[in-house]
């Protein structure tokens, strides 16, 4: 097994590490643009190999020769965020970047899984998946896991409870039309709304849609330990075909009524990618917020071809 980690900056290095920690792969390949950069970065981490106690091979190149034969490739090439800004903000420049290196990673492993990281989540999956020329269900984003992992936390910190025995459910684009559903969040089995009033639930669902931003404006930067481990999760899930159910960003063509676009759904995750949308039962209220976040996500796919119209995109 072979993972491709495109992007060695913050995402991507934390990816790799939490890929070659869970020891799943016997290859990590780290490419990014900046020389030395990621050989470097590979070579400390190997060097932690003996401590942690993972066997994996990790390297990092400037070309994509020692990528071929992948089987997943997650991709962090791109800006991140910065105070002030939204993810759309990255549209133009990620665009560019995610296409390009999809377009050159392919060519080697035209059997491989995609994972997309780049912002805006939602879009860089359409442009990585339309890049790739490959079926929809072997293209994906990671946003749901990311976002889970933080409405968890925030959970399992309100009731002073285990994170192992949180499990909630989150659907949507990866931005602050994000869909937490409280509904489907269970502690032990219990549902959360019988655990926590309806006040504090909003507070965390506000929270949660906004905790990417509450980490940039402390750092001057967007996050990378949970989302690292988030595109790490769902690597594992592909290799070791765990059927896991995740909320991933998938291709809905009529699922939930919704149309070509990549967006926030719970899946069932393996070898073949993205092997089913799992639809649950929503409220109108819950249905209403989705079409609103998938009215974004179109609204940014037509900026996207706007912008491709105008030449600012090649
Ligand atoms: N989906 C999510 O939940 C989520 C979470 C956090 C960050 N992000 C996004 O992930 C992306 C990466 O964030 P980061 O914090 O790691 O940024 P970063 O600046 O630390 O790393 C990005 C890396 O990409 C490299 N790069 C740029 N162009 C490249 C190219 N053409 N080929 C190869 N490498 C290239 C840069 O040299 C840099 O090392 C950003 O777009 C950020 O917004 C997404």
């Amino acid at each position: 097994m072979k993972v491709t980690v495109i992007g060695a900056g913050n995402v991507g290095a934390t990816a790799a590490e939490c890929v070659a920690r869970l020891d799943v792969a016997q290859e990590v390949v780290m490419v990014d643009i900046k020389e030395g950069m990621p050989q470097g970065k590979a070579l400390d981490m190997m060097e932690s190999g003996p401590i942690h106690g993972f066997d994996t091979r990790i390297t990092g190149t400037n070309d994509y020769g020692p990528t071929e034969n992948s089987d997943v490739c997650i991709i962090t090439a791109g800006l991140p965020r910065s105070p002030g800004m939204s993810r759309d903000d990255l549209l133009a420049k990620n665009t560019e970047i995610v296409g390009g290196v999809t377009e050159q990673f392919v060519e080697g492993s035209p059997d491989s899984t995609i994972i997309v990281v780049a912002n805006p989540l939602d879009v860089m999956t359409y442009v990585a998946y339309e890049a790739s020329g490959f079926p929809t269900h072997r293209v994906m984003g990671m946003a749901g896991v990311l976002d889970t992992g933080r409405f968890r936390a925030f959970i399992a910190d309100a009731l002073d409870v285990s994170i192992r025995d949180v499990q909630a459910l989150l659907m949507g684009g990866h931005g602050d039309t994000m869909v937490p559903l409280p509904r489907y969040t269970t502690v032990g089995g219990i549902p959360v709304t019988q655990l926590l009033d309806d006040d504090t639930i909003d507070n965390i669902v506000e929270r949660t849609k906004g905790a990417g931003g509450e980490i940039v404006d402390l750092m001057g930067t967007s996050a990378w330990y949970a989302p690292g481990a988030a595109a790490a999760e769902m690597t594992e899930a592909i290799l070791k075909d765990n059927k896991r159910i995740l909320p991933c960003a998938a291709y809905c063509d009529g699922a939930y009524d919704l149309h070509d676009l990549f967006i926030g759904v719970p899946v069932k995750l393996g070898t073949d990618g993205v092997e089913e949308i799992i639809e649950v039962e929503l409220s109108s209220d819950e249905r209403d917020s989705l079409e609103a976040s998938a009215e974004h996500v179109h609204g940014n796919l037509e900026d996207l071809e706007r912008l491709r119209e105008e030449g600012e995109i090649g």
